[in-house]
């Protein structure tokens, strides 16, 4: 049982924190149990705004509303510039037409394509025709692109970018810093950000939406990391820009923190996530290791081959080759091992070549890998093959939205019905952009055509200052004792061996291939799983930088979004992009042309549905009907 024991400051806290809005922040009391254990501080703000996340997304969105004149708050678990933004290599599609002519409505067609056809069309029109725009954007804002000979933006091949409705050849779309455009971009977003008064809280990590029993929400509660307090940021429009889930798996090129936090504060405040069946395998994380090695470097001249040195994707994608669209090349790379002609002593992978092509080029464009293959791989780039394997990459599913960036959920017969209050952009989000399968270098557009997106929706329907309904009194009670609950957990297994059960269930049941058996099975093992972490035992019960508390919270994230993976997998009888049954071998449109909804029920994944968007948003471009996906 908890109770609000004090509404006085008596208790010590960090003003570090809470310095910059002391006006629109206080005390506002204690949550304690019957117990007698000291009580949890709880602080109160209020802003128009509160962004949860600072990657690219968060930072884009933070500076729009800023901009537009809101009160914002940025809260986030890591230093902005730790983001997993940071990360992203090739570059960001653009219809710039700087190496070729070029359109808009050719990089929605081969997004289409893509997505195979799961992709809301309406959302991928507003992505593709703002893509320019946005990334001309960023050029202004100092992003220090890469240049051709006469200084414009230089843009590279990537996978699954075409001219002409893929009647063209290959499209050059994808400008690049170097193979360090992410780094580049978050950077200089974050720059961007500091000459706006957004209110960043960093390290504190956000537990809960606070939601009204109407259905609206009002904010978060998020934990100071660094001093244990609690806080309920009260807000008009609250912005989840928390990335994807990739520690669910084994082997990933995702951070450590992408724990999919806010995907599971969705699902347990009752709300679906989307299409999280779709998960993508990069065809080129170095084997073993996992790191990235970016699509850039096939998009320069880099060639797969196998164990017979055969350059293989001529045989499954005649025309696109190596730059087919990654869940192309990861199944085809899959099979190459699978009927013997894999590389190395196990033959259990692949080898990527960049040794043919001129140093120039590899220390000019792809600085960064030659350096990581060197670390991570003990390999010289100019002279030996990387050894890779497809590696989990990205979350093509999360959080529903439309192409505002307004959650969207089935309410009665309305399946795009809005979540007031309630926003998403990034990686956590479902847009849908990519439907079953990202291509290559759409992520960071993604992020910086939606982030703004959200920002200019929160201003065509607020007012900066706007009054606000009170929280209830209890707001965030719930999540507390959940808190306390997890922290004081004494069972038998520590959170490692539960995360390691979980990363091995989801790297072997719910992998490139699938089939219902690996998928039964992986339901029964995921769901015994998440049983298991009522068992679980934390060491340290402290509040401060307890990484023990936070890594367990996390592992709970991870596991609602595995199972809702798992069962959303399950239940899907075809082959969709991504998502490759060998049970179900071709796409059925028919029964099949649908998003999969996830809900997180009493502990169990409960699957609804809601259609496709195959309408664009007006004339300047007809939709795009489904038709066989060859390269
Ligand atoms: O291969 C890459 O550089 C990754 C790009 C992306 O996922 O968009």
């Amino acid at each position: 049982m908890w109770r609000c024991v004090s509404r006085s400051l008596r208790v010590p806290y960090s003003k570090r924190s809470v310095s910059n809005d002391s006006l629109r922040s206080h005390i506002s009391g204690f949550f304690s149990t019957d117990s007698g254990e000291a009580p949890y501080t709880i602080v109160d703000h209020t802003y128009d705004a509160v962004v949860v996340g600072a990657g690219g997304a968060g930072l884009r969105a933070a500076i729009g509303l800023s901009e537009h004149g809101f009160n914002t708050a940025c809260i986030t678990k890591l230093f902005p510039t730790r983001s997993h933004t940071v990360a992203a290599q090739g570059g960001i599609n653009a219809a710039l037409g700087n190496m070729t002519e070029d359109d808009w409505r050719w990089h929605m067609y081969d997004t289409v394509k893509g997505s195979d056809w799961l992709g809301d069309q309406d959302a991928i029109q507003y992505m593709c025709r703002e893509a320019p725009e946005a990334v001309i954007e960023l050029e202004n804002y100092g992003l220090p692109f890469s240049r051709t000979e006469d200084g414009k933006i230089y843009q590279r091949a990537f996978g699954g970018q075409s001219l002409d409705f893929g009647k063209g050849g290959q499209a050059y779309r994808c400008a690049c810093a170097a193979d360090r455009t992410g780094h580049a971009l978050l950077h200089t977003l974050y720059g961007q950000a500091m000459k706006h008064n957004t209110q960043f809280f960093v390290e504190y990590f956000a537990l809960d939406l606070l939601m009204n029993g109407d259905g609206s929400c009002q904010g978060v509660i998020a934990l100071n990391m660094e001093d244990g307090t609690l806080h309920r940021f009260r807000a008009a429009s609250t912005i989840l820009a928390t990335g994807g889930y990739g520690r669910a798996y084994f082997s990933a090129t995702s951070a450590h923190t992408c724990t999919g936090d806010g995907n599971a504060m969705v699902a347990r405040a009752g709300l679906p996530l989307q299409d999280l069946e779709f998960v993508q395998f990069h065809p080129t994380g170095i084997y073993g290791a996992g790191c990235l090695i970016t699509e850039g470097s096939r998009g320069e001249g880099g060639i797969l081959r196998n164990s017979e040195g055969e350059r293989f994707m001529e045989r499954y994608a005649p025309t696109a080759k190596d730059l087919a669209s990654r869940d192309v090349v990861s199944r085809s790379m899959t099979m190459e091992i699978r009927e013997g002609r894999g590389v190395g002593p196990l033959k259990d992978h692949i080898y990527l070549h960049l040794n043919h092509l001129p140093p120039e080029v590899l220390k000019e464009r792809l600085p960064g890998i030659s350096e990581t293959a060197a670390i991570f791989a003990g390999v010289d780039v100019t002279k030996e093959p990387i050894p890779v394997l497809p590696t989990v990459h990205y979350n093509m599913g999360g959080i529903p939205t439309n192409y505002h960036g307004e959650v969207v959920t089935v309410r009665g017969s309305d399946p795009d019905s809005v979540v007031p209050g309630l926003m998403a952009a990034g990686e956590a989000a479902c847009a849908s952009v990519h439907g079953a399968n990202r291509l290559g270098a759409n992520s960071l557009l993604d992020i910086v055509v939606f982030g703004r997106a959200c920002a200019n929706r929160v201003a065509e329907i607020h007012r900066p200052g706007e009054k606000q309904k009170p929280l209830d009194k209890d707001a965030g009670e719930k999540t507390v004792a959940w808190l306390d609950k997890i922290r004081n957990s004494n069972g038998s297994l520590p959170t490692s061996k539960i995360r390691l059960n979980m990363q091995r269930i989801m790297q072997n049941n719910a992998a490139v291939f699938r089939t219902q058996e690996t998928l039964e099975e992986g339901c029964q093992l995921i769901d015994k799983a998440w049983e298991s972490f009522h068992d679980v035992k934390l060491k340290d019960r402290t509040l401060i930088w307890n990484s023990d508390l936070i890594e367990t919270i996390e592992l709970e994230n991870l596991l609602i979004n595995a199972c809702i993976t798992m069962h959303s997998a399950e239940a899907r009888k075809e082959s969709r992009g991504a998502h490759a049954r060998e049970d179900f071998t071709k796409r059925d449109d028919e029964n099949w042309m649908k998003h999969t909804l996830g809900y997180w029920e009493n502990e169990k994944v409960r699957l609804d549905y809601r259609p496709v968007h195959m309408n664009t948003l007006d004339d300047e471009v007809e939709s795009f009907p489904p038709k066989a996906r060859v390269y």
